[in-house]
Parts: structure tokens; C-alpha cells; sequence
């Protein structure tokens, strides 16, 4: 198993489990739980070799900043020349703030504010990928009253079926994202009517968290042939987005690795010889974390065995939203023979006080973390070798009803 592979960012050394060179419990006791942690090393490998499978094409790697956002996740990877995936006003300003360069970053998503729209615009970012006939006419307004030239990319829905959770396919046609072949087409032929707009990509993502290259490559190709088909008409494309969704192994899935999804996608992609971006997120930095959390209480009813632990889905969404698994373990194996039983969190017999990890969750793990129960967000950990750093401290009581405000009516007269 993998865990047991030094090789492996997190592993058992004389059944301890490790984050590289430090043992997680020095953490869980230092910082508390539930508590992010993450490996340095095991995302900047990570970009760095689908950086090397790409390097015999032009390309852009745009880490998809929604997976995992933290200031010190995101210049982990911009410092090893990685650009951005932003899908919101408030990742620009994270994106920025981290210091990511403009120039390296795209904005996707179907619903951009005008004031987000103008901001992004301000700011030179590299593409805004566009998704409707409405929004390039926003943008065509907003660049006018700016004075600004705004590149974009269509994003196509290739219509192609992701094979993966409903909730998180979105290049079928019935997705609420990207436009049909025909409608973008239809944009590219009213171009002249744009003074403010100039395509110069096409877009494409599929779905998240999908595990066989087919659907991948059969979205690629149909980029191709409609990047083709636009210069037919006069029209040259400098960027081709083939989009993020690599998954990772969470159960038993064989996904194909990042130089298999790399190569090929630039295989299909090659002969137009255009700049090729790739937006993964998950891949990136999905196994690269876990959550770290205590055992409070264990009980039992007649039908089960349940562990009750001070990790909640505020915490990790992603079980009760997408019925998803993730590996649970000790932080300490047992010593001597220890009997496995079936609890609702899955593991050996757990006594009070005992830590546990809730492995790859590193994608969508704090980034989508809540306040739900008004439980205070989870401090997160990042781990270099054998030194571990807070990169975001717990959240206090305080922060919980910061912004709040009591009309005067409901206040006491003193
Ligand atoms: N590009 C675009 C335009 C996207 O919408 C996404 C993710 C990505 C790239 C990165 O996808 P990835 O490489 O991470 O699969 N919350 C869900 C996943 C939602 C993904 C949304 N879009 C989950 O926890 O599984």
C-alpha cells in the first residue's frame, strides 16, 4: 500500500505516520485539530513533472486555484512558473495578492460580475475565457468604457460525457457551461462588431475528478477541428485550454498520471502548434493533503459502531456533497494484534485521543470549509522536509460574527 512508501508524501516510519519528515501527531498535538496539512515538496513535484511532460510544446500550466487557495500553496507553485485558474473577483485578488503574474492568469466561470469583469481587465489578465453571447457583449462594454483590448477564449461544451459524478460533469450539453459549436461560431462571425474584443483562444473543460483519457481526448479533438475550422474563416487562434479534471486515486481508481493526461493531450493538440494551457487542480495538490483530526468519543447502538471525531463536514464537504471516499488513518498504527471492525469512519479500533488523518484532501478539502454550526475554520500546515510552517491560523470565536451588525432597535438601552 502506499503509505508504507517512503517515496510516498505521506508515510508510515515505525508506524508512525509521517508528512515528509515530520510526524503528524508533533503537528496535531502543536497546532490542534482538525488541522490541514500539506506537502511541499509533493505539490511543487507534481507541477513540475506535468511542466516537463509539456516541455516539448509551447505551453501554460493554470493551476486551478479553487482546488486549494492559501496564499502559500498558491506561490508555492507560481514560483515554479505556474499561472492561475480563477473563477471569481475574490481569487483575482488572492491570485494577485500572492503575486502571481497577470499576464499568466485566466479567468473561467459563466457568471462574472461586471465590476469582477472590469477588475480582471484592469489587472491584464492574460484571457477571460467567455461562456455566452451576453457575457462577450459585457465585456465588449466594459473594455469600451475602460479603454482597454480584452483577449478572450470561447469556451466550447464539446458535449462530451466525463463519466464521473454528476455534480462535477460539466461538458455534457445539457451543463450550464461553455456554448455549442454553432453559438461560438456565430460569436466569431459577428466579430467585427467587437472593437474591444479579440478572440485568441478557444476553452474546453469537461468535468473534475475523471479517471480514462478517452473523454479528454475526444473533447480535444473537437477543439481541434473547430480552432481549424476558424482559421478557415480568417480567424487564428494563439491559445488552445484543454481545461483541468485529472483525477486521483481516492478508493481503487487508476486514473492515468500526469505525463499519461500531458502527452496525450499535446499529442492531439500538437499539429496546430498553438500555446496549449492546461488548468488541473486536484492533480496538483489533491493528494498533497489530509485533515488531520482528533477522536473524541467512540459509541456503539445496536446497529453500529461509530467514532465521533473533531473533523465535521464544515470542515470536508466533500463525502456528504459528492458521496465521496477518502482513506482514513491513524497517525499512530496499533501496536501488537488489533482487531479491525467496521466503524463509521473506517479503521482500526480507535480509543479516545487518538488522531486520525483523512488522506487526499488536499482538492476541495479547505476550500470549500464553511462556518456551518459556527465552528471556526481549521488552521492549515505546510510541510517542507522535516519543518512544518502555520499558514493559516485557526479561526478565532471572534471572526465567527465579525461584520455582523444589531440594528438599534435590539439593542439594550444601557
Ligand atoms: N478549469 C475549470 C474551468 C474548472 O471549472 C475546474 C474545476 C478546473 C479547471 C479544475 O478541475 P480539477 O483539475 O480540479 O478537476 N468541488 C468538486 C470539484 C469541482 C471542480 C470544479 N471545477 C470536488 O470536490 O470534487
Amino acid at each position: 500500500m502506499r503509505y508504507n512508501s517512503p517515496m510516498s508524501s505521506f508515510h508510515y516510519r515505525q508506524g508512525t505516520l509521517h508528512c515528509e519528515d515530520v510526524p503528524l501527531a508533533h503537528i496535531a498535538r502543536a497546532v490542534g485539530t482538525p488541522c490541514y496539512v500539506y506537502s511541499y515538496s509533493a505539490i511543487r513535484e507534481r507541477y513540475l513533472r506535468l511542466d516537463r511532460a509539456l516541455s516539448g510544446v509551447p505551453h501554460l500550466i493554470c493551476y486551478a486555484m479553487k482546488a486549494c487557495s492559501n496564499q502559500a500553496i498558491l506561490r508555492t507553485l507560481i514560483r515554479e512558473g505556474a499561472g492561475l485558474e480563477i473563477v471569481a473577483g475574490g481569487e483575482l485578488y488572492r491570485a494577485l495578492a500572492a503575486g502571481a503574474d497577470p499576464r499568466k492568469i485566466i479567468y473561467a466561470g459563466v457568471g462574472k460580475r461586471t465590476d469582477e469583469i472590469a477588475n480582471a481587465l484592469r489587472s491584464d489578465v492574460l484571457l477571460l475565457n467567455v461562456e455566452s453571447a451576453q457575457e462577450m457583449k459585457a465585456i465588449e462594454g466594459i473594455a469600451a468604457g475602460l479603454g482597454k483590448q480584452a483577449h478572450v477564449a470561447l469556451r466550447l461544451n464539446p458535449d462530451v460525457d466525463p463519466a464521473t459524478h454528476p455534480y462535477i460533469a460539466t461538458g455534457l450539453r445539457q451543463a450550464k457551461f461553455g456554448m455549442e459549436v454553432g453559438e461560438a461560431r456565430r460569436l466569431v462571425r459577428g466579430r467585427q462588431r467587437l472593437a474591444h474584443v479579440e478572440i485568441v483562444g478557444v476553452h474546453v473543460h469537461i468535468g473534475s475528478q475523471i479517471t480514462q483519457l478517452a473523454p479528454f481526448i475526444e473533447a480535444t479533438q473537437r477543439v481541434v477541428a473547430f480552432v481549424r475550422s476558424l482559421q478557415a474563416e480568417g480567424l487564428t487562434i494563439r491559445y488552445v485550454n484543454l481545461g483541468g479534471g485529472l483525477g486521483i486515486a481516492y478508493q481503487d481508481e487508476r486514473p492515468p498520471s500526469l505525463e499519461e493526461w500531458a502527452t496525450a493531450l499535446a499529442e492531439v493538440a500538437a499539429s496546430l502548434g498553438r500555446t496549449l494551457i492546461l488548468e488541473p487542480g486536484r492533480a496538483l495538490v489533491g493528494e498533497a493533503g489530509a485533515l488531520l483530526t482528533q477522536v473524541l468519543y467512540t459509541k456503539q447502538n445496536t446497529a453500529r459502531r461509530f467514532v465521533v471525531v473533531d473533523a465535521a463536514m464544515n470542515d470536508l464537504i466533500r463525502p456528504s456533497l459528492y458521496d465521496a471516499y477518502h482513506p482514513i488513518l491513524p497517525l499512530e498504527k496499533a501496536r501488537g494484534q488489533a482487531t479491525p471492525v467496521r466503524v463509521d469512519v473506517v479503521g482500526p479500533v480507535c480509543e479516545s485521543s487518538d488522531f486520525l488523518a483523512v488522506m487526499n484532501a488536499g482538492a476541495y478539502g479547505f476550500s470549500m470549509a464553511s462556518n456551518y454550526n459556527s465552528r471556526p475554520l481549521a488552521a492549515e500546515v505546510l510541510v517542507r522536509d522535516n519543518t512544518y510552517f502555520l499558514i493559516r491560523e485557526r479561526q478565532a470565536l471572534e471572526d465567527l460574527i465579525r461584520g455582523e451588525h444589531v440594528p438599534t432597535f435590539l439593542r439594550d438601552e444601557g
